[in-house]
């Protein structure tokens, strides 16, 4: 199957997905239903879509100041763009349950040795020894255990005092001050305090100021865990119930593979990767195998081009679909497609190609007068030194000192900040009137 890993003890493997079976949701199905009809309205160009967090995520960094730290840099775009475009903004974390990793090779050698690749901390170790590096079953229930707990605190933080508005300077507390985006930050949040005091002097009180609505996705890579943790309602419609939102990934989108037929049968909002070789015609099987009732949200095309050729590619894939009378979402990834390998030997990427693509993206849905629906990023609320460039400068030779990732590279704080600035700016500047 495709991209799934070698399990070498098929009855140890029964058994953790018999338990999966008998396990509670992690969520439920009238919360995928919400998301779905908050989607509808990115479709209709009403709202925007957020999406982020790790490339990985590993079992070390469930901690509740990791998840915390990841919370507050997307709580903190989610405000920048709420305020400074004006729209409503869909917030999904790539948390609680993206633990899996396609590899674009089976094996990985060093000095002579071969082992298999790591394949994310629910499948086998990232240490490179063949103890390490043998798919073991028992990480799918860690897996389960670990989104559960991300799950719980993030329910817990953007439900309660966490998430507040009036918290909006408290978000920024604890990261470098003096940083450009963090100063920008600031001045920003005085100016929603001075809009909550002026709606508290106007008596205005909801719930809907205190409180962030906010969903979990990852990748649907690994279908024994998604098939387990699937559930039916009574109306007999299946979900999958590992999180809100599931996507499938560029490597495993071939029309006829098992990751779309079991796409294909469950009700979530769902989302599919578009690399830069993604054909019209595939894409249009591709929504009538996803989404054959042309249901608004339930599906979302991320598109990650690249920097160079989303200006090429994307208006044709967007004229087909819309001619096809669907309303998907349009979410541009501008991580997948400019990651390069620095000198050093680090994976990277530089954010002016990151940011470039969203230009590139958003130019192309202005012309064609469809909505640039929304970004997908891989970040983290820490001031790691992964991905060159931005307010902070990360030179090339920076990239040693802070590069933590478990698979590919991360905007770290101030960068995350300085792209939904930016964002923000074009969305403004550039939206038809
Ligand atoms: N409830 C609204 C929302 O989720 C407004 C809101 C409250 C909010 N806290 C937030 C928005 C934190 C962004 C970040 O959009
Ligand atoms: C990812 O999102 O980490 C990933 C592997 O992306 P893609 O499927 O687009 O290559
Ligand atoms: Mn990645």
């Amino acid at each position: 199957m495709n991209q799934q890993p070698d399990w070498p003890d098929q009855v140890a493997l029964r058994a953790v997905t018999a338990r999966l079976a008998a396990a509670p949701p992690l969520v439920f199905a009238d919360e995928c239903d919400q998301l779905r009809r908050r989607l509808a309205a990115v479709a209709r160009g009403e709202a925007f879509l957020l999406q982020g967090g790790d490339c990985a995520e590993t079992f070390e960094t469930t901690g509740t100041e990791a998840v915390r730290g990841k919370l507050r840099t997307l709580l903190q775009m989610a405000v920048i763009l709420t305020y400074a475009a004006a729209v409503p903004v869909v917030k999904i974390g790539r948390m609680a349950g993206q633990y899996a990793k396609p590899r674009s090779s089976p094996v990985e050698q060093r000095d002579g040795l071969t082992l298999p690749s790591y394949r994310g901390d629910a499948v086998n170790g990232r240490e490179f020894t063949a103890e390490a590096r043998r798919p073991d079953p028992e990480r799918l229930l860690r897996m389960y255990e670990s989104s559960a707990t991300t799950l719980n605190l993030v329910r817990a933080l953007t439900g309660g005092g966490f998430a507040d508005l009036r918290q909006v300077h408290d978000w920024n507390r604890g990261f470098v001050t003096g940083s450009p985006a963090g100063e920008r930050y600031e001045r920003l949040a005085d100016e929603i305090e001075q809009a909550l005091d002026f709606m508290q002097a106007c008596g205005v009180d909801t719930r809907e100021l205190s409180t962030a609505d906010f969903f979990v996705g990852h990748e649907g890579l690994l279908l024994e865990y998604e098939e387990a943790l699937t559930r039916s309602t009574e109306s007999g419609r299946e979900y999958a119930t590992s999180a809100h939102f599931l996507w499938i990934g560029e490597r495993t989108r071939a029309l006829d593979g098992e990751h779309v037929a079991y796409f294909s049968r469950i009700s979530n909002p769902i989302g599919v990767k578009l690399g830069p070789t993604a054909d019209p015609d595939t894409v249009l099987a591709l929504l009538d195998k996803l989404d054959p009732a042309r249901e608004p949200g339930r599906l979302t095309f991320v598109v990650r081009a690249g920097a160079d050729r989303v200006r090429d590619v994307l208006p044709t894939l967007v004229e087909k679909v819309a001619s096809e009378g669907a309303r998907v979402c349009w979410v541009c990834d501008p991580m997948h497609g400019n990651t390069f390998t620095a000198p050093s030997g680090h994976k990277t990427r530089r954010f002016d190609a990151v940011l470039d693509e969203v230009v590139g993206f958003t130019e192309v849905h202005h012309a064609l007068g469809t909505h640039p629906g929304g970004i997908h990023v891989e970040l983290t609320g820490d001031d790691v030194t992964e991905c060159i460039g931005g307010g902070y400068e990360v030179r090339a030779e920076d990239l040693r000192h802070r590069y933590e990732t478990a698979c590919d590279p991360r905007l770290n704080h101030g960068q995350s900040l300085d792209l939904a600035f930016r964002l923000a700016e074009l969305y403004r500047a550039t939206r038809p009137a």
